[in-house]
């Protein structure tokens, strides 16, 4: 096999409902560009979707959706390692050893648990906790370089981070300490309703974001209603966060810049930019959501993809978990 020096990059989504168009601006766009310079291996982190409560069959449905959404977008299974993480049994035993060297105060600790112990607060269990333990074994058994992430995932790198550490510290070096990998071109896009606060799919107001899945009407009365500021200006600027996130998601989806996009809008009422600005996301996801369409029918053709893509998954991720069961102490299987 010829030889990849290219540094490797791992990252993981959950399968747990809709995506949305700050989803595909935020990170699979991205997922899509990596390809090229890095030694990309993603998953489906459908074990870490267990932590909250899900209804089996939607689940299912929504791993096969999600793979079919980044296969549409452009993630090349033939050009990255594309799995699902449940489907690679090393994930869950490395979970078990690193959970030995973590303590419930850094887990208890952290931000997001605290607010899914908040807004679950019927079913706070030890997977949610556990949480990041599992993100770092995702990690971890890749020898992950570089891991992209926002904001919200920027404590667990730091755990699965202070986890190597503490491992190679204790026993002698195993795991690549990984970095984050802050992205040039990913830009964070706003809800509709309110430009200062994050697109989510989880909002109360449907308004606030686009799912890649609403029709071409929806997204264009979305964007009609989306909500600006005082001024009639079509300028980014830091006093005008609707009109600036409008001016983001319309320079993704055209590839022209925002100064480009503020040259074309001057003079032009908010209305008939707020309408350009749906046009122009529905015409780009138009051709996105038929290949996904097309996709999604082809089970057999997923499936492949998923065994594919878990038997070079466990190639390396097998080597790893041998390599840290022996360091520990735990006797080989023989025979
Ligand atoms: N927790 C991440 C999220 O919800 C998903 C994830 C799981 C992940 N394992 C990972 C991301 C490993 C990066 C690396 O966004």
């Amino acid at each position: 096999m010829e030889q990849d020096n290219r540094k490797t990059l791992f990252s993981a989504v959950q399968p747990s409902g809709i995506l949305t168009l700050g989803n595909y601006i935020g990170a699979i766009r991205n997922w899509k560009l990596l390809m090229n310079d890095y030694r990309c291996i993603y998953a489906l982190a459908d074990l870490h979707t267990l932590t909250v409560k899900q209804v089996p069959a939607e689940l299912r449905a929504h791993s096969y959706d999600l793979a079919a959404w980044y296969i549409a977008c452009g993630i090349d299974p033939e050009k990255c390692i594309l799995f699902v993480q449940s489907h690679v049994h090393e994930h869950a035993e490395l979970t078990w050893v690193l959970n030995t060297i973590t303590y419930p105060g850094e887990l208890s600790r952290m931000t997001q648990f605290k607010d899914k112990s908040r807004s679950h607060a019927d079913n706070v269990n030890m997977g949610l906790m556990d949480y990041p333990v599992l993100m770092a074994s995702d990690i971890l058994l890749y020898s992950a370089d570089l891991v992209p992430v926002g904001a919200d995932q920027k404590q667990h790198l730091e755990i699965a981070r202070d986890l190597a550490i503490r491992f190679n510290g204790r026993w002698s070096d195993t795991f690549t300490v990984p970095e984050p990998y802050i992205s040039k071109s990913g830009a964070k896009i706003m809800s509709l309703q309110d430009p200062e606060k994050k697109m989510s799919k989880s909002d109360s107001n449907v308004r606030a974001f686009i799912s890649l899945d609403d029709d071409r009407d929806t997204i264009i009365r979305k964007f009609k209603s989306a909500v600006t500021d005082s001024g009639s200006e079509v300028r980014a600027a830091e006093d005008k966060p609707g009109i600036t996130n409008l001016l983001t998601i319309y320079s993704c989806v055209t590839g022209k810049s925002v100064e480009e996009a503020e040259k074309e809008f001057e003079g032009q009422l908010y209305g008939q930019f707020k309408l350009a600005v749906g046009e122009a996301v529905a015409d780009h996801l138009e051709p996105l959501k038929k290949e996904k369409d097309r996709i999604i029918k082809d089970k057999d053709y997923l499936d492949g993809v998923f065994s594919n893509g878990a038997a070079q998954a466990e190639r390396i991720a097998g080597k790893m978990l041998s390599k840290v069961y022996r360091k520990v102490g735990l006797i080989p299987r023989k025979f």
